[in-house]
């Protein structure tokens, strides 16, 4: 019987409950799944290197026996044919979600007709959350509870400290 591999891309910086909703669902409908971060050149203002974003992922999803983490550079579609994989997994939050994923699942089609794109919804609580908006209350020192992670609770809030003192340091010359 044909084995249905699905690549879930995305930027995972960092990973929330949100993704780890769309990995739990996604685990039960594939054979495999793996998870593959994307290693972009141009956006340099990433909070989490990308190790430690693998980390983070291997750590959260280390109970899942097919799902693997992986990064990739360049067109998810050459990605996908190398990886032997037959689909995508995307996650659809909202309406206003649609319009960019579907332009981008239509223009992934167009390169590679033998991947299908699947959308998926996380859980309603989940609606409104992003790695984004994550980033964004943990700057402010924000609650994070019951939107990522304890592990990467921890790791949002050291990392915005070390941003602080960096910004605070006094130039020794
Ligand atoms: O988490 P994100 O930022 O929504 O993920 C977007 C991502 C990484 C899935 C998308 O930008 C992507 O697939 N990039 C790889 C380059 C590519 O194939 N571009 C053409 C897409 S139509």
């Amino acid at each position: 019987m044909k084995q249905i591999v699905a690549i879930y891309p995305g930027s995972f910086d960092p990973v929330t409950n949100g993704h780890l909703d769309l990995i739990h669902r996604g685990c039960k409908l594939f054979d495999r799944l793996v998870v593959a971060i994307a290693r972009n050149p141009d956006k340099g203002d990433s909070l989490f290197s990308l190790d430690e974003r693998i980390e983070m992922l291997k750590a959260m999803t280390a109970d899942l026996d097919n799902v693997s983490v992986d990064t990739f550079e360049g067109l998810l579609m050459t990605y996908c044919i190398e990886k032997n994989a037959n689909a995508v997994l995307r996650g659809i939050r909202a309406v206003s979600d649609y319009e960019f994923e579907l332009q981008m699942a239509l223009m992934n089609r167009k390169i590679e007709p033998r991947v299908e794109t699947v959308f998926m919804m996380p859980a309603e609580k989940y609606s409104y959350l992003s790695s984004r908006i994550v980033r964004e209350i943990a700057s402010f020192g924000g609650p994070l509870t019951g939107l990522v992670p304890e592990f990467v609770e921890e790791r949002l809030h050291r990392r915005v400290a070390e941003k602080r003192s960096a910004t605070f340091a006094i130039p020794t010359k």
